[in-house]
C-alpha cells in the first residue's frame, strides 16, 4: 500500500529521546522543551513560541489567551479538519462559517466582511493542505473591525506568504506535530506570536497558571490548563526540526512532479501556487472535474484497489451534527470542493516511481 502521509524518522530522534530516558528528564520540564520552543521560534521567525500537547490545544490556548469566550463569534472556514471549530466551542464561543476559494482551497477573504457582527471577536483562517490564505487582505479587514486573527497553520508549516512564514502574520499562529504532519512528535503542537506579553500569558495558562512561592508552595491565581508537552516528545521534535528544510524540498519537488504528470489529464485540476505564496504542499490535493471518467469517490475506490491510499477533502463542518445550526455565509465552493477534492500520497519518503504509479492509475 502506498500510504497517504506517514512520518519520516531518520535523524537524531533516537539519540535525543534516549538522552531523556537515560537522564530521567522525560516529563514536562526539561532542556528539550525550552530548546524546541527556541529553535521553532527561530525557524518561523516569531517572538515567542509555546509548545503544547497537540495542535487543538494550541488553538484553544490562543483563544483563551486572547480572552475569547462565551457568546463571542469567530469566523472560520467550514472546509477544515474539525479541530479549530471544536476549539472555538470549547471556550464557549460560536463558529460562523465562511466559504473558501476554489483554486487555493483556503478561506475566501472577500466573503468575510459580510459575516462580521458586533459579537465577532476573531477570524480563524486555516491554511489548508499547505496553501496560504491571502493574509494582507485578511489583516486589513481585521484591523478595520478591530478583530483578532488566529492562524491555523497546522497543515502549512514552512509555507510562506510574501516571504514570511505562515503562522506569524496574524496575532497568533498554531501548528500541529501529529503523526501525519510535516514534522511530528507523535502528538504535539506549538503556538507562536509576535506579541511577547501574549506569548508569556499563553505559557502561563498552559502550565496551570503555576507560581512557585518562596517557600516552594504552588500558587494559582487563575484557572489554568495542563497543555504542556513532555521533554521526551520535545526531544523528538528538535530532531525532526533539524530535517525540515529537506522535507519541504522533497514535498515541493513531489508536487511539481505530480503536476507535470497530471496537468494534461482531462478532468483533473492540479493545485495552484499564487505568485505571493510558497506552498509546502503538505498534502498534494487535486480536483476531479465533471469531464473525468469517474467520480471522485469512484477514483478513491480504484486507487485503493491498486494499493494506493487517498482521501476526499474534508467533509464540511456545517454538515456535522454539533454544528448544523451555526451561522454561515454562502458555502457553495465548500460544498463543491468536498464533492471534487482528493488528497494523493504525499509522504516525504514517497518515491518518483510511486508518484508515476499513482498518476498512471489516474490516467488509465
Ligand atoms: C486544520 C487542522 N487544524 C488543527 C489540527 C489539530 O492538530 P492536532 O491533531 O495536533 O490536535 C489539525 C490536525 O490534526 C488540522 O489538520
Amino acid at each position: 500500500m502506498i500510504p497517504l502521509c506517514i512520518p519520516e524518522i531518520r535523524g537524531n530522534e533516537w539519540n535525543y529521546v534516549k538522552e531523556c530516558i537515560d537522564t530521567s528528564w522525560v516529563s514536562s520540564v526539561g532542556s528539550y522543551v525550552d530548546l524546541f520552543e527556541k529553535k521553532f521560534n527561530e525557524y518561523v521567525d516569531s517572538k515567542r513560541a509555546v509548545v503544547t500537547m497537540n495542535g487543538t490545544a494550541a488553538i484553544q490556548l490562543a483563544l483563551i489567551a486572547l480572552g475569547i469566550g462565551e457568546g463571542d463569534e469567530v469566523i472560520v472556514p467550514s472546509m477544515t479538519f474539525i479541530s479549530p471549530v471544536n476549539a472555538i466551542k470549547y471556550v464557549g464561543a460560536n463558529p460562523v462559517f465562511v466559504d473558501v476559494n476554489r483554486d487555493t482551497y483556503v478561506l475566501d477573504v472577500e466573503k468575510v466582511e459580510e459575516l462580521i457582527t458586533d459579537k465577532t471577536k476573531a477570524i480563524l483562517p486555516v491554511h489548508i493542505y499547505g496553501h496560504p490564505v491571502d493574509m494582507d487582505s485578511l489583516m486589513k479587514i481585521a484591523e478595520k473591525h478591530n478583530l483578532y486573527v488566529i492562524e491555523d497553520a497546522t497543515e502549512a508549516l514552512g509555507s510562506k506568504y510574501k516571504d514570511k512564514m505562515v503562522g506569524t502574520l496574524g496575532h497568533v499562529g498554531c501548528f500541529s506535530f501529529n503523526g501525519n504532519k510535516l514534522i511530528t512528535t507523535g502528538a504535539g503542537g506549538m503556538l507562536v506570536t509576535n506579541d511577547e506579553a501574549l506569548g508569556e500569558r499563553a505559557k502561563f495558562l498552559s502550565n496551570q497558571t503555576k507560581v512557585t512561592l518562596e517557600n516552594k508552595a504552588f500558587y494559582h491565581p487563575e484557572v489554568g490548563y495542563n497543555f504542556r508537552m513532555p521533554n521526551l516528545l520535545a526531544a523528538f521534535g528538535v530532531a525532526q526540526l533539524e530535517q525540515i528544510d529537506e522535507y519541504i524540498k522533497v514535498k515541493r519537488d513531489n508536487a511539481s512532479y505530480y503536476n507535470e504528470l497530471l496537468t494534461a489529464v482531462k478532468g483533473i485540476t492540479v493545485p495552484v501556487e499564487k505568485e505571493w505564496a510558497e506552498n509546502c504542499f503538505w498534502l498534494y490535493s487535486a480536483l476531479i472535474e465533471d469531464d473525468y471518467k469517474l467520480t471522485r469517490d469512484e477514483l478513491i475506490k480504484v486507487l485503493s484497489e491498486n494499493g494506493i491510499e487517498s482521501r476526499p477533502f474534508f467533509m464540511p463542518i456545517h454538515d456535522m451534527p454539533p454544528y448544523k445550526e451555526c451561522k454561515h455565509g454562502d458555502l457553495t465552493v465548500t460544498n463543491e470542493l468536498y464533492a471534487r477534492g482528493i488528497n494523493l500520497p504525499s509522504s516525504v519518503g514517497l518515491t518518483k516511481e510511486q508518484i508515476e504509479m499513482v498518476c498512471s492509475v489516474i490516467k488509465k
